[in-house]
């Protein structure tokens, strides 16, 4: 299905051909013209940081009837206080600096075993060398999903992101084989679950399951659902930060030779590329009652859009926002969200980003890209390509 830019409510049209190669230059013209677009269909769409900070942090715009089928069975990501606050709760426990920190030698170790073999290897895809297969390998470690399994994990959880999108803009197809992906992952998760409460171990699915048992705190679809959403969440947005930093390392081959002598600087380099281009493009969020956003009335039941990756490129708030610059002070970028829904994943993230695109930089030093406009996956929430082929 294709929009036209009038039907569609965003102020611009998001799958017209050429878009996803810089969708950076519609919106800063957006931006520019009419940074709070309304459209009749009762729907809002912010590109100011200062709105979006704003906005994300509104208790007034929380999740409701959504755009959206997918988001239903992506747990507390669309959930309003209480119950987001209590599954939030219950979820965060294993996601504390602390675990974190103790994760780092494994991931490390991960990714100096997927790096080793394709140091002058000639060409390949390091999406699918290298990209998908870390953050999966990661987050099934982590919940506990035998390593065997990792590749039925990694099919569910495309189908599953894909969609995230919201429903008019996908084909009657996806929207089955995303259902189809779920309950295969519903199914397959059931037996696990069963197994663990037999053999607990020491991972997140045993921590959660100890949680369930624990009186009525959560059920047993709950938990099939925030496993979906740890999936999908933590999988494919962790892809795109490697693969869209990759490519614009590759594209400014000056910063990239800067992270490969100053690997000891990853972590500044990383949050400038979550900056520059951003893995998850836009949220949105629900009127629950009449509010108002960038001194505009909005009113209960309309839907306000928020687009990240345009925050992030706002001159107000990140000077000379479409140079990548790997030194630049660390501002407020909105790439992990704001407020109540803020990134639960986010210091995993960044530690997966760093270690691998300081491990890219240093582990490949002859690498160099073999196509100039890679393909982007046929994502709109989320941006990344879908194969990136080099050289190392
Ligand atoms: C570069 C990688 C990542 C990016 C850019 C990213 C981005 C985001 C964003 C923008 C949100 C807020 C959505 C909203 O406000 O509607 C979010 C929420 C969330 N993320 Fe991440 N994420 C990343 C990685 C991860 C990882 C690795 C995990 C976990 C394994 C994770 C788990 C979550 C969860 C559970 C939420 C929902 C939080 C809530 O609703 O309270 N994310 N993420």
């Amino acid at each position: 299905m294709t929009l036209t830019v009038d039907e569609t409510p965003f102020g611009f049209d998001p799958l017209r051909p050429g878009f996803r190669d810089d969708p950076y230059a519609v919106y800063r013209r957006q931006r520019e013209t009419d940074p709070v677009h309304y459209s009749p269909l009762g729907m809002w769409t912010l590109t100011r940081h200062a709105d979006i900070e704003a906005a994300l942090r509104n208790p007034r715009l929380g999740h409701g009837v959504t755009m959206n089928g997918a988001a239903d069975y992506l747990s507390f990501l669309t959930l309003n206080p209480p119950d987001h606050t209590r599954l939030r709760g219950l979820v965060s426990r294993a996601f504390t600096p602390k675990v974190i920190r103790e994760m780092r030698p494994r991931i490390a170790q991960r990714v100096a075993d997927l790096l080793a073999p394709l140091r002058g290897g000639g060409e390949f895809d390091l999406i699918s060398a290298f990209a998908y297969p870390l953050p999966v390998m990661v987050i099934s470690e982590m919940i506990g999903v035998p390593v065997e399994d990792q590749e039925l994990f990694s099919g569910w959880s495309e189908e599953m992101a894909r969609g995230i999108d919201p429903d008019f803009l996908q084909t009657p197809e996806q929207l089955v084989r995303r259902d189809h992906a779920k309950s295969e992952f519903d199914k397959y998760f059931r037996d696990l679950i069963a197994a663990r409460r037999g053999r607990p171990a020491d991972d997140l699915l045993t921590g959660l399951i100890a949680a369930e048992q624990d009186g009525d705190k959560l059920d047993e679809q709950e938990l099939l659902d925030i496993l979906a959403l740890l999936l999908v969440a933590g999988h494919e947005t962790t892809v795109n930060l490697i693969g869209n930093g990759t490519l614009a390392l590759l594209r400014h081959p000056d910063q990239l030779r800067y992270l490969r002598e100053n690997p000891d600087q990853a972590p500044a380099a990383t949050e400038e590329l979550l900056r520059y281009d951003s893995p998850v493009q836009f949220v949105s969020r629900f009127a629950l009652a009449d509010t108002e956003v960038a001194g505009r009335p909005v009113v209960a039941g309309e839907v306000v859009s928020m687009v990240l990756g345009a925050a992030n490129r706002d001159p107000d708030a990140f000077p000379d926002p479409d140079r990548l610059d790997l030194t630049r002070q660390a501002g407020r970028l909105v790439s992990f969200g704001q407020g109540i829904h803020f990134c639960l994943g986010a210091p995993l993230a960044r530690l997966e980003g760093q270690l691998a695109l300081a491990g890219i930089a240093t582990a490949l030093p002859d690498l160099a890209l073999l196509e100039d406009k890679p393909a982007y996956r046929d994502h709109f929430i989320l941006r990344g390509v879908s194969a990136l082929r080099v050289h190392a």
